[in-house]
């Protein structure tokens, strides 16, 4: 029997299954770690914890599946993107690494658009505007704020690939979270010299860059020990969470785009062609499919702005409170009786890319309640992710099918609400899992079990459900859509006062 693991070092917590050649699902396990914001608007995370989380996760699966070492063949690694590692010619960890929601960068990203030529040509060389959620703009955040720092980095990994460094030895990385470094050329999946020399980075700074499903090497003997596995083991290229969501949801082709509602809300399509928006708003990234791009929008606050409501405002519901939230939500009409939510808690992303954009109720009248609020949240997160499909719309990017996946999408309402606000069905599959199961998937690619990425997804994938859209809440929410745009429009620069207070 060959066996294939799947990890994925997330921002709330490391998620680890395993999967046996045809697909299915053996066992899984999670484990958590703590999230710091030193500052506002700072977000980092200690590597040390995605490492001994990959070991506790990993031994946990091989212990709930009854696993031998030597059953175990591949390992496929997925991760939040844009995350920094910064690594000294001992390859010691030098600081926290400053994550994808971290909104630091600003004059950074302002920096690097002055060194290339304006956006337009950044654009042009590297797909994608710079955002202050990527990574090239915390490589010079750390040069000039940090120098002492910098001077002593010598290489710079994502944070899968923090761990592969642990698990292999090796610095590599793969094209679909490469893209996210801002420092791609998308268009030929390589690293971008010409941009490498306008921001005066070293090229061997960067790890090596594979596809998705290539081998990138196998265990270290004492990688095999922490794990319980053996030195046989392959580890393959694996993918961003994105990417690698959009294999494990089935999104390998023309015409399907899935939405995934977890910390933040992603909108993702696949491309056989590379399609960039000449805005920028959208991003266009290499997919983990060989030869395949995919465009996605990113909301930074999804599911995490109904956590942060639950958490902090409703802490008396305690381990109820989804169950509670989503009851009441229920029980208010669509629209939420006029009560709006711009779900920009951590700033925003797609479209706006805009740090200093802030979460807001607005609307709130004396009949307003807690169920209203939570639908409100639901029904704006919507909203968000809806801006990145107009856009997708605009382009011409062709859309027959919209996959919901995520732990948001795992409430019935929040998927009524997709369906509604989008105008089409919102389908679900067999596979929930998402990103850990999609690089469990490449792994079994690249471990011989399956011929390429589309093979894989067709003899696991299939759908199990379908929302329909309901007429009359589609109505009120076409109507409430432009309201919701036409707000953060009205308080954009209110926003940018606000952020200069705090
Ligand atoms: C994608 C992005 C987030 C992180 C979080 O561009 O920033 O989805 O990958 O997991």
């Amino acid at each position: 029997m060959s066996v294939y693991l799947g990890i994925d070092i997330g921002t709330s917590g490391t998620k680890t299954l395993a999967i046996n050649d045809q697909g299915t699902i053996l066992a899984d396990a999670d484990a958590r770690y703590p999230l710091y914001h030193p500052k506002p608007l700072w977000s980092e995370q200690d590597p040390e914890d995605w490492w001994k989380a990959t070991i506790r996760t990993v031994r946990a699966v091989m212990r709930k599946a009854k696993l031998k070492p030597a059953d175990v063949r591949a390992i496929g690694l997925s991760g939040q993107m844009h995350g920094s590692v910064f690594l000294d010619r001992n390859q010691r960890v030098i600081r926290p690494a400053i994550l994808w929601n971290d909104q630091r960068t600003a004059a950074e990203c302002a920096e690097i658009e002055e060194r290339v030529g304006g956006r337009r040509r950044l654009i042009q060389m590297v797909a994608n505007p710079a955002l202050t959620g990527f990574t090239a703009p915390k490589i010079l955040w750390l040069r000039n704020h940090e120098p002492r720092h910098f001077e002593r980095t010598v290489h710079i990994l994502l944070p899968k690939d923090e761990v592969r460094r642990r698990l292999t030895g090796e610095l590599a990385t793969d094209v679909s979270d490469a893209s996210g470094m801002l420092l791609l050329d998308v268009r030929r999946r390589q690293w971008s010299r010409s941009l490498l020399a306008k921001l005066e980075l070293d090229p061997d700074l960067l790890p090596v860059c594979y596809e998705s499903e290539d081998v990138t090497g196998q265990l270290t003997p004492k990688a095999a020990k922490l794990l319980g596995l053996t030195t046989n083991c392959l580890v393959v290229g694996g993918a961003g969470d994105c990417a690698a969501n959009g294999v494990g949801t089935g999104v390998v082709k023309k015409g399907i785009l899935s939405t995934s509602i977890g910390t933040s809300g992603i909108m993702f399509v696949h491309s056989d062609e590379v399609q960039i928006d000449p805005q920028g708003r959208l991003h266009t990234f290499c997919h983990a499919v060989r030869g395949k791009w995919h465009m996605m929008g990113v909301s930074l606050t999804g599911g995490g702005a109904l956590q942060w409501f639950a958490q902090k405002l409703c802490p008396e519901l305690k381990r109820r409170a989804y169950d509670v939230l989503n009851q009441e939500a229920a029980e208010i009409p669509p629209g939420s009786e006029g009560l709006f939510f711009l779900p920009y808690l951590a700033g925003e992303r797609t479209p706006h890319a805009d740090p200093h954009a802030r979460g807001s109720f607005v609307g709130l009248t004396l009949k307003h309640g807690r169920g209203h609020l939570a639908r409100a949240i639901m029904e704006g997160v919507a909203y968000a992710m809806r801006d990145s499909l107009e856009i997708i719309r605009e382009l011409g990017v062709p859309v027959r099918q919209i996959r919901v996946s995520g732990g948001g999408s795992k409430s019935p309402l929040w998927r009524q609400i997709q369906a509604d606000v989008f105008g089409k069905s919102a389908v679900t599959i067999n596979a929930e899992e998402g990103p850990a199961y999609g690089v469990a998937l490449l792994a079994a690619v690249g471990g011989g079990s399956f011929k390429n990425v589309q093979e894989a997804c067709q003899a696991t994938i299939e759908i199990t459900s379908s929302t329909k859209v309901q007429r009359r809440a589609r109505a009120v929410y076409d109507r409430a859509f432009p309201e919701y745009q036409q707000l953060y429009r009205s308080l954009k620069a209110d926003f940018a006062r606000i952020a200069e207070l705090s």
